[in-house]
This record gives C-alpha cells, sequence and structure tokens, in this order.
C-alpha cells in the first residue's frame, strides 16, 4: 500500500512542475504596439508589378529563414531556436496587416529588424502584399 502511495505522490508531483516549465521562445504572443496594429496594406493583391516587388525583396532578405513557400523549411531555419510560422496557414495569414509589418520589419529576438535593410515604405508593403499571396487559407 505504500508503494503505491509513493507513486501516486511522485505522479502529483510531476504533473505540478510540468506546468512550470516556461513556453518556448516562440510560442509567446508578439506584443504589437497600438499604432502598429491599426496600420492597413495600401498595395492590392491584384497589383503584379508590387508583388514582384515584393518577391524579390522576399528572395533576398527572408527566404533563407522562412523558405522559398513561406513554410518556415528554409536552409537556416535548422540552426534557429524560435519555432517559425507557416505563412501559408490561416493561423499567420489572419492575423491583421499591421501586425504582420511589425513582425517583418521591426522583429524581435531571432527574427531580424529591417527597418535599415528595407526602409522604402513602399517597399515594406510590398513584401507584405507577396506574403499575402503565399496563402493557402480557405476560412
Ligand atoms: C535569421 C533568420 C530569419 C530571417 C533572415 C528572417 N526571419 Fe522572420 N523570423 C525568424 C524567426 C526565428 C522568427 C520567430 C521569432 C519569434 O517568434 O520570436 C521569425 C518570425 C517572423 C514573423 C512572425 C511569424 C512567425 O513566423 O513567428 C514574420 C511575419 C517574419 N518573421 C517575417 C520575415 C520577413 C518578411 C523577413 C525578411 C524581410 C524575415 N522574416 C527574415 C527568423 C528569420
Amino acid at each position: 500500500m505504500k508503494k503505491l502511495t509513493a507513486i501516486f505522490l511522485t505522479f502529483g508531483l510531476v504533473i505540478m512542475l510540468s506546468s512550470f516549465v516556461p513556453q518556448g521562445e516562440g510560442e509567446k504572443p508578439w506584443d504589437v504596439p497600438e499604432e502598429y496594429q491599426n496600420m492597413e496594406n495600401p498595395i492590392s493583391l491584384d497589383n503584379q508589378e508590387m508583388v514582384m516587388i515584393g518577391k524579390s525583396l522576399y528572395s533576398r532578405n527572408c527566404k533563407g529563414c522562412h523558405g522559398r513557400k513561406g513554410e518556415g523549411d528554409g536552409p537556416m531555419a535548422r540552426r534557429l531556436k524560435a519555432p517559425i510560422d507557416d505563412f501559408t496557414s490561416c493561423d499567420f495569414q489572419n492575423q491583421s496587416d499591421g501586425v504582420i509589418y511589425y513582425q517583418s520589419i521591426i522583429g524581435r529576438d531571432e527574427m531580424p529588424n529591417y527597418e535599415k535593410k528595407i526602409p522604402n515604405e513602399e517597399d515594406r508593403w510590398a513584401l507584405i502584399t507577396y506574403m499575402r499571396s503565399m496563402s493557402e487559407c480557405e476560412e
């Protein structure tokens, strides 16, 4: 009987302790300042010229980590600690333009800041429009 009590106690302790294990870096939600949250993409998905500009910016700056199709499987992704989202997914695409802008241009931790590398506002939105074109979300 004593043995059974010990098993129950150990089991309880393991459950208790596991709730204290911190979440992985990439699991934490993005803290996006309000002035970014309400931004709207001025470029429409039909604007092929802008989508092409976005594509070339993406290939140059983002593909190495985020992958050719945005699925988070670029050759450099293996060395990263934070998990990367799949840009084709509804989870990602259901975020507002402003949130995606903040994540893409300001970044955090392992996600680099692109304010200097992509200084032009129109280029930034072209990039985000290209990321919208990756969507496979049909919700
Ligand atoms: C060095 C690798 C690397 C490069 C290059 C990179 N990213 Fe990221 N990116 C990451 C990582 C890692 C995360 C997850 C960071 C986190 O959650 O803390 C991330 C997150 C993001 C997110 C938020 C969604 C998610 O996957 O968590 C967006 C949007 C994003 N990146 C866009 C871009 C864009 C656009 C570029 C190019 C201009 C780019 N990234 C270049 C590594 C990279």
